[in-house]
């Protein structure tokens, strides 16, 4: 356990690392390309649409599973998690080992393709 630990330490320090690094190219050359894999399922604009996953607009700060209209699993609604940088970086790293029986597919292991879509989002959420 102790090790594990560690590690997620160790990613999120990373991710915030990159995060720190990431705004400048979230300004300037819009969507990472860590996120195309994550569009085919998510908007990120205000008011877009619910597809196969939930509109990520404003995510950051909101409770799990809290977007109107989505039927979600059973398993994020139960959650109880909030999501902020630390909670969506793990979550985004993989998903089924933070929230057990979650219907989210993709993970993306390298930390700073995941700072990268963070400061994404976050930026997105900005506008
Ligand atoms: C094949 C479709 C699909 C893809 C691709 C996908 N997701 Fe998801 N995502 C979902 C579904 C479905 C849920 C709801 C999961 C649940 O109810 O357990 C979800 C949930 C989420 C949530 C939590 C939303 C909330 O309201 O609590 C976040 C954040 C998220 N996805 C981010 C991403 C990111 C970032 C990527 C790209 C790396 C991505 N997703 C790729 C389908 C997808």
């Amino acid at each position: 356990m102790k090790l594990v630990a560690g590690v997620a330490t160790g990613a999120v320090a990373l991710a915030a690392l990159g995060a720190a690094l990431a705004p400048s190219f979230a300004q300037t050359s819009g969507a990472p390309a860590a996120f195309a894999a994550c569009r085919a399922c998510h908007t990120t604009n205000k008011g877009g649409k619910n597809g196969l996953g939930p509109n990520l607009y404003g995510i950051i700060g909101k409770p799990a599973a809290a977007v109107p209209g989505v039927s979600y699993s059973a398993a994020l609604k139960g959650s109880k998690l909030k999501w902020d940088e630390k909670t969506l970086d793990a979550f985004l790293a993989n998903p089924s080992k933070k929230v057990p029986g979650t219907r989210m597919p993709i993970g993306t292991p390298d930390p700073a393709k995941r700072a990268a879509i963070i400061a994404y989002l976050k930026a997105e959420s900005a506008k």
